[in-house]
C-alpha cells in the first residue's frame, strides 16, 4: 500500500442549487449545500463525515460521484482530476468509486434477481466476457460479503434488511470499486445487524484496501469504525481529526455539542455537557461570520462578522475552524 499521495482529494469544493422562488418562480436564492470542503483519503482508510440533518453531508457524496455536478472545486481520484471529466472520460472512473445507500430497498430493482443485479455492473464496464465468467465472479462476490452462493436466484424483497445492504455492498464490489462511499449504509438497520455490517465493512477495506467515505449522523458507529472524522456544519468542516483526537479531546464548540448527545459508555467517564439550542439556520441564507455562532455558547462579536477557516490547532493533523483558538485562556 502506498502512502504517496491520497486516493481521493477533494479541494474547495462547492455545490450550490438553485431554488426557483418568487412570484415568477425565477431563480432567485441558492442553497449553500457544500460550500468550500477540502479532505483526502488514503487507500485503506476510512474518513466519516457527521453533522446534524441537512448540513451537506449526502451533497458532498453525491458531487464527488458526480451524480451532481459541483458549482466549484477540484476532485481527483488516485491523481487524475475528475470534477471536469465527459461522461465518457468519467465513466472508467467511475467503476473506481460505487456507493452504498441507506436504503436498498430503493436502490436495488426489486424486479432482479440478486444474480443479475451483481451481474449488472460487471457486464456494464465490460469486465467479463462469458457466462461462466460472470457466474464465478458473481459466486466470490457473495463470498465476500458472507452471503449464501445458493441465494442468487432470489429477489431483494427475499432477504432481510441487513442481507440486503450486503447485496448493496456487493454490487459496489462488483466492478472492482477501490473507493466506496457510504451513505447512511447502516443507519436504517437494527443495532446488531449495524455491527456486523460494520464488520464486514471493515473485513473487506482490510482484505481489499478500501478506501471508505462513511456518511452519517450516528456517531456511536463512527467512532467504532472510522480512521478519521470530519464534523460538518451548514455546508462547511468546522472540524477534522483522527478518531482518537475527535472523540478524546474534540475541539470546536459544534464538536462538543454534538458529542455530548452521544451517550457515553462509561457512565463515570466526564463528558462537558454542552445542549444544542435552536434549530439549524437555513443554508439559503447561512449566518455571516462563523456559521455556528448563532447556536454557540461561547460566540463573540468577531464570529458574527468573521469567517474562522479550518486550521491546524496544535497536532498538524487537527484542524479546526473557530475564532476561540486566536483567544488566550484567561484561567
Ligand atoms: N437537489 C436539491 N435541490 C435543492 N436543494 C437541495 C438538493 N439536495 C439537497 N438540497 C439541500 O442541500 C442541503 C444539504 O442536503 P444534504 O442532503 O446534502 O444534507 P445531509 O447532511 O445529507 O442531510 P441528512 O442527514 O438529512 O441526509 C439541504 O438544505 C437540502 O435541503
Ligand atoms: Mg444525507
Amino acid at each position: 500500500m502506498s502512502d504517496a499521495r491520497p486516493l481521493l482529494e477533494v479541494n474547495a469544493l462547492k455545490k450550490h442549487y438553485p431554488v426557483k422562488g418568487g412570484l415568477l418562480g425565477g431563480e432567485t436564492a441558492k442553497v449553500y449545500a457544500v460550500d468550500g470542503v477540502t479532505f483526502s483519503i488514503k487507500r485503506g482508510e476510512t474518513l466519516s463525515v457527521v453533522g446534524e440533518s441537512g448540513c451537506g453531508k449526502s451533497t458532498v457524496g453525491k458531487t464527488i460521484l458526480r451524480l451532481t455536478d459541483p458549482t466549484d472545486g477540484e476532485v481527483f481520484l488516485d491523481g487524475e482530476r475528475i470534477d471536469n471529466l465527459s461522461a465518457a472520460r468519467l465513466r472508467p472512473m467511475r467503476r473506481r468509486m460505487q456507493v452504498v445507500f441507506q436504503d436498498p430497498f430503493s436502490s436495488l430493482n426489486p424486479r432482479m434477481r440478486v444474480r443479475d443485479i451483481l451481474a449488472e455492473p460487471l457486464v456494464n464496464f465490460g469486465l467479463t466476457r462469458s457466462r461462466s465468467e460472470i457466474d464465478d465472479r458473481v459466486a466470490g462476490l457473495m463470498d465476500k460479503v458472507r452471503l449464501p452462493r445458493d441465494a442468487i436466484g432470489r429477489f431483494p424483497h427475499e432477504f432481510s434488511g441487513g442481507q440486503r445492504q450486503r447485496i448493496g455492498i456487493a454490487r459496489a464490489l462488483a466492478p472492482g470499486a477501490d473507493l466506496i462511499i457510504c451513505d447512511e449504509a447502516v443507519s436504517a438497520l437494527d443495532v446488531s445487524v449495524k455491527a456486523q455490517i460494520v464488520n464486514l465493512l471493515s473485513d473487506l477495506q482490510d482484505e481489499l484496501g478500501l478506501a471508505l467515505l462513511f456518511i452519517s449522523h450516528d456517531l456511536a458507529i463512527v467512532e467504532h469504525l472510522t480512521h478519521r472524522v470530519a464534523v460538518m456544519y451548514l455546508g462547511k468542516i468546522v472540524e477534522l481529526a483522527d478518531r482518537r483526537t475527535l472523540f478524546s479531546t474534540p475541539h470546536h464548540p459544534y464538536t462538543r455539542a454534538l458529542l455530548s448527545a452521544v451517550p457515553v459508555p462509561d457512565p463515570t467517564a466526564k463528558r462537558d455537557r454542552m445542549v444544542l439550542t435552536g434549530d439549524v439556520p437555513s443554508p439559503i441564507n447561512p449566518p455571516t461570520g462563523c456559521r455556528f455562532h448563532t447556536r454557540c455558547p461561547f460566540a463573540f462579536d468577531r464570529c458574527r462578522t468573521e469567517e474562522p477557516m479550518l486550521r491546524p490547532i496544535g497536532d498538524r493533523e487537527h484542524q479546526s475552524a473557530c475564532h476561540l483558538d486566536a483567544v488566550p485562556a484567561t484561567h
